[in-house]
């Protein structure tokens, strides 16, 4: 296959086709306002981004209750005042001729008291003087998540993507080592997987049979296990339960270090799977064109630009005029965000990440 492969339409279970094989990974800009609400520096990126010539568009990961926070001024879908900014966001992607998702994110035992966020552990024993979630409340959170999902279907998006990443409450639970309750959502793989099932399954209930739901999944930290973390996702393909898996690896290239899979690229792990009509992407430093492509000879139908999409708002259009296109080296100075288009709360985000921004640059 060719870089120009990237460029076919991908039809996906439910709803409308991609255009081509670009999708916007999920990034935290930390710039909506303190509740939740986008910002008009939120609109001024997805007006952007929307011009930029991707297949879909995911939003940064958006809070399914007030509690769920982690991060200071993230985006929000847990309440109806959300819905005017979250209206404005998918009507641009639209026009911009991008599907659209948001990534629906509860932070689990991560949620920050100082923002409002409210520490919802699967364990006793993850947080000193926190009690786990009770069952009651695990039913909660996933109420949350489905009530959110509609929320972004009355807003206009085409879809949602669960945030099942980063040990995050879905991916917390899915680990045996920060999972160890004895009621229906911990114990048996079966039964950590059970939260994350629910509320797919509840989505796809509520939402009917046009939304797009994906689905991220990391691997690496946590606890997580890779052999049940396959397990799981071949249910799930078999069941043909999400439109798309989102593999959030650090690094495409990755190598299984140890265990039955060791030797192999952490991809072809979930490459080799039988997925039958679920499409599978993969996110982890794709900066060129040229690697782009390669990830459709590895056997994903997709690929997820993250900071490549922040150098380069329109990072499709640049492949697509330049097969050979790369992205600048890192660390790049914030007047070349500035100018490209970034606000300053993103570039301040950005500051945050090891060698983004380079150091002093004003
Ligand atoms: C600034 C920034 C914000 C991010 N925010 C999110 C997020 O909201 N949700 C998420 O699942 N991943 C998030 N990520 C991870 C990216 O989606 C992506 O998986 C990761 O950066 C690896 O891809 P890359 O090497 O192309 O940057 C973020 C990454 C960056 C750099």
């Amino acid at each position: 296959m060719s870089v120009s492969d990237l460029f076919k339409p991908l039809t996906l279970l439910h709803g409308p086709a991609m255009r081509n094989r670009f999708m916007l990974a999920p990034l935290t800009s930390q710039q909506s306002d303190h509740d939740g609400t986008a910002s008009k520096y939120d609109q001024l990126w997805m007006e952007q981004l929307s011009k930029g010539g991707y297949g879909l568009i995911q939003t940064s990961a958006a809070t399914v209750e007030a509690g769920a926070i982690a991060f200071e001024r993230q985006l929000g879908i847990h309440s109806d005042k959300h819905l005017p900014g979250l209206i404005q966001m998918a009507t641009a992607i639209r026009e911009g001729g991008t599907l659209s998702a948001v990534q629906l994110h509860h932070a689990g035992h991560r949620a920050k008291p100082e923002l409002g966020g409210i520490p919802a552990p699967a364990s006793d024993k993850t947080l000193p003087g926190v009690a786990a979630i009770t069952t009651e409340e695990v039913e909660r959170i996933r109420d949350s998540f489905i009530a959110a999902a509609k929320r972004a279907q009355l807003a206009g998006f085409d879809g949602i993507s669960v945030h099942g990443a980063f040990g995050w409450i879905l991916s917390e639970f899915l680990s045996p080592n920060l999972n160890d309750r004895k009621d229906r959502y911990g114990g048996s793989v079966e039964n950590r997987a059970r939260f994350t099932m629910e509320v797919i399954e509840g989505i796809r209930k509520a939402c009917g049979p046009d939304f797009q739901i994906g689905w991220r999944l990391s691997i690496e930290r946590y606890g997580l296990r890779l052999e049940e973390l396959r397990e799981i996702t071949a249910e799930i393909f078999n069941r043909e339960l999400i439109d798309y898996l989102d593999l959030a690896l650090w690094d495409s290239t990755q190598i299984v270090r140890d265990g039955t899979y060791q030797g192999k690229t952490i991809l072809s792990v979930f490459t080799e799977l039988s997925r039958k009509n679920v499409r599978l992407g993969a996110a982890g430093k794709i900066m060129s064109a040229q690697r782009a492509g390669e990830l459709l000879d590895e056997g994903c139908d997709f690929v997820l630009i993250a900071r490549a999409g922040i150098l380069q708002r329109d990072f499709p259009l640049q492949v697509q005029a330049n097969p050979v296109y790369d992205s600048p080296k890192l660390p790049v100075p914030a007047e070349y965000l500035r100018q490209g288009g970034l606000s300053e709360r993103f570039i301040d985000t950005m500051r945050g990440w090891q060698t983004f921004v380079s150091p002093g640059s004003k």
